[in-house]
């Protein structure tokens, strides 16, 4: 993060950021000292207007002393009346304020004080100089005016006893001029406070005397107009309430502005300190006079004070606004060149890529396996690669500026090429275009073109072909065509074929029906030689029996009558049993509904002295008939197949358990029939191939194994059924499923 901010805050606007800051700091600082100056120069003229009113105003006091000077000089002597009326015309305390009396002070050396205090204890009986004690000169209060009670505590007062109030009078005498005295305490009054004054001395000296050196002064003098100024009393009149709050002014005795010389003002008030003051001197009455003014806060209100800060404020968001632009145009320009920097970084990736597909282009161009010619828009070889020239058998150097007659197999067919080198400049698409080239050693070869437009740098359009050699397929292309028409004359043949063998197929299959047919003859034969041999026997001993009787001569018209019938009763038994099996034979003419129970028994009836003379128990079980819509003959054929199976299965393997046990259920949807035997049951081995016509184990002669063969085919084709086998405990079961719903929609059908 400080790493950001420290690379965002870069040279320039960092710099600027700082210039601005320095400039706004000088610009502050030169608005704040022209400001202070500025005040400087207005309150500078605020003290010189007070200086000025100062001066004026003690010129004033000094002209009125300077009057009452006048009027000792103007007459021999000047009374206390005429004292007082004069005083009372010029308006003192109304006009003139700070000054509460104008006195005149007599100067009384050591030897005339007696007659002094005399002549004045007759107008003013207590009258006495104060302090008391003999000195050799004193200046006493003589007369003042007005003469109120305040003003007449100060008669009689010498003021050369006191060493400030004498350094003044000593200056006025030895000037001639009006002098002011140091700073002195004025008491009116016992109760009052004291106040911070002076005394304005004008002297006043005998006429007539020379007046040219001190010592003349000293001895001319005469006495005083003097006045006591009270400073607050005065200031407060001269300043008025113009300057209240404005500015603080504080007087001095002296140049040394020491508390002890604060003739006016308050110098320790420390809580407000201005950040200047203006001081002045003048000069009244031979005394120096330090003027302080100070400013205070109210003075600087006409002023904004707060300009240099707003100044201040200015530069620095103007400084913070050029930092902001500085800053901006600065991350612009980083950008900028960022993104000039990304650009050219990007460009040359795009330049190294470029060069990169050049390469590969080039590459490409050289060593692909397709033979590559570009055409100038002229119809001349501009380039080819290896492939091309391992193609015809040339170098490049041979191809590369030549007229592309030379690889065609004629003049004409170079001009043939001519339209499609034609088409392909004008963009249309042209591919697969097998045609032949001549190879440099004269040899033709077939070639596959493919043209593409390839803009020259003149803006002219040239072909690139890309030619695959072809010649190979060509060849087997012959090849193919030859072996087609072979296919062609062998299809022929084929169906030749096939209808032979569809009809050798039929013919041995009507040779199987056939066969099968001959073994159920051979059943059956087996079944009547069994069901005849009985009756046979009967016959031979009925035949053997008429013979004796002939040797005996029991002959009788009797005997021959019981023989003939008993005989006949044989024969026609016999011929009972013929036609039984002729009935078993014969095909059935049309489908028919029967009792498959029925076709069981039937089976048995034909089978039973057979098996009875093999003692063979043949079982029957069943609970209900079950009709079937189908040929009863075929399903019988079938039975008799599977018990003469099982018969012989019996008897070959010598089992003394001699059962065939033949059951009939049903359901809904169909009618299973279990013949299971006792006869050892089938290999394991050879169970899956019993159903393969000729497929037996017994001996030749006695099984040409098309029975079960037979069986199924009849099951599966006529009946929709099925027939398996499988073992169980003591021997086989073969299970015939016949579909009941089947059955009789096929009868429907049919
Ligand atoms: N119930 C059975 N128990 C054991 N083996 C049997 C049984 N039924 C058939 N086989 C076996 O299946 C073979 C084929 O029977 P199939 O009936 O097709 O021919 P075959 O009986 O041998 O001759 P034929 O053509 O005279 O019937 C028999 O040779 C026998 O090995
Ligand atoms: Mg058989």
């Amino acid at each position: 993060m400080l790493s950001k901010i420290g690379s965002l805050l870069s040279k320039a606007s960092t710099i600027t950021l700082f210039m601005g800051v320095i400039f706004s700091i000088i610009f502050w600082q030169v608005s704040y000292k022209e400001q202070q100056n500025r005040e400087k120069i207005r309150f500078d003229a605020l003290a010189q207007e007070i200086k000025s009113t100062i001066i004026s105003r003690m010129q004033a006091y000094q002209q009125i002393l300077q009057d009452g000077e006048g009027m000792f000089y103007a007459s021999d002597s000047v009374e206390r009346k005429e004292w007082e009326e004069y005083v009372k015309q010029i308006k003192l305390g109304s006009v003139f304020k700070g000054i509460h009396g104008l006195s005149y002070v007599k100067v009384v050396r050591k030897n005339e004080k007696d007659s002094f205090v005399g002549h004045i204890r007759k107008e003013i009986k207590n009258f006495q100089i104060k302090p008391d004690g003999d000195r050799d000169v004193y200046a006493v209060v003589t007369y003042i005016a007005p003469s109120n009670e305040k003003n007449l505590k100060v008669l009689g007062l010498d003021n050369y006893a006191e060493s400030i109030r004498r350094e003044g009078i000593d200056r006025a005498i030895k000037s001639g001029e009006v002098a002011l005295s140091g700073k002195v305490q004025i008491i009116q009054n016992e109760t009052e406070k004291s106040e911070n004054g002076f005394l304005m001395i004008a002297p006043i000296y005998k006429k007539g005397y020379e007046l040219k050196s001190e010592s003349d002064r000293y001895s001319a003098i005469d006495g005083f107009v003097t006045s006591a100024f009270r400073t607050k009393e005065l200031l407060e009149d001269v300043l008025g309430s113009r300057y209240d709050g404005m500015l603080s002014f504080e007087l001095y005795d002296t140049v040394s502005t020491g508390r002890a010389n604060l003739l006016y003002g308050d110098d320790y008030d420390t809580s407000y300190l201005p950040s200047f003051f203006v001081e002045e001197q003048i000069e009244i009455g031979g005394r120096l006079w330090t003027l302080r003014f100070k400013p205070l806060p109210s003075f600087f209100v006409e002023l904004d004070h707060n300009s240099p800060n707003y100044i201040f404020a200015g530069c620095l968001l103007l400084s913070l606004l050029i930092f902001t632009l500085v800053l901006q145009m600065e991350h612009t320009r980083q950008k900028a060149s960022n993104i000039a920097a990304e650009m050219s970084n990007e460009l040359l990736l795009e330049e190294q890529a470029l060069k990169k597909a050049l390469e590969f282009q080039k590459v490409l161009f050289e060593n692909n396996a397709v033979a590559f010619i570009l055409m100038s828009p002229q119809r001349i070889i501009e380039k080819v690669n290896n492939e091309f020239c391992n193609l015809l058998g040339y170098e490049q150097e041979e191809l590369v500026g030549q007229s592309p007659k030379m690889i065609h197999i004629s003049d004409s067919s170079f001009l043939g090429w001519a339209p499609v080198f034609e088409e392909v400049k004008a963009d249309k698409e042209v591919a697969n275009i097998e045609y032949p080239l001549k190879r440099k050693n004269g040899e033709i070869i077939w070639c596959d073109f493919y043209g593409t437009t390839i803009t020259f740098d003149n803006d002219t359009k040239g072909v690139l072909w890309s030619i695959l050699n072809i010649t190979k397929q060509k060849q087997l292309q012959k090849e193919l065509e030859e072996s087609n028409k072979e296919i062609k004359h062998m299809n022929e043949h084929l169906l030749d074929l096939v209808s032979k063998e569809t009809a050798r197929r039929a013919e041995k299959e009507q040779m199987l029906v056939q066969q099968s047919k001959m073994a159920m003859m051979g059943e059956m034969i087996g079944a009547i030689a069994h069901q005849w041999r009985q009756p046979l026997n009967s016959l031979a001993i009925n035949i053997q029996d008429v013979v004796m009787a002939k040797q005996f001569e029991e002959l009788t018209k009797e005997y021959l009558n019981a023989f003939k019938n008993d005989s006949m009763k044989i024969i026609q038994t016999m011929s009972k049993t013929i036609d039984d099996f002729r009935n078993f034979f014969s095909p059935d003419k049309q489908k028919e509904s029967f009792s498959v129970e029925g076709a069981v028994k039937e089976t048995l009836r034909i089978l039973k002295a057979q098996l009875d003379s093999y003692e063979i128990t043949a079982k029957f079980e069943y609970t209900d008939e079950n009709y079937f819509v189908g040929y009863k003959n075929e399903l019988k054929q079938v039975l008799l197949n599977l018990i003469a199976n099982a018969k012989d299965a019996i008897l070959f393997s010598g089992s003394e358990h001699k059962l065939i046990s033949i059951s009939v259920i049903a359901n809904t949807k169909e009618i299973i029939i279990m013949i299971e035997d006792t006869g050892g049951g089938i290999d394991e081995n050879i169970i899956n191939r019993i159903f393969e016509p000729y497929f037996t184990t017994k001996e030749q002669g006695l099984g040409t194994g098309i029975g079960l063969y037979m069986s199924r085919e009849i099951i599966q084709r006529h009946m929709h059924g099925k027939l398996e086998a499988s073992n169980v405990e003591f021997g086989a079961l073969f299970v015939i499923t016949l579909p009941i719903i089947d059955s009789e929609d096929r009868s429907k059908e049919s």
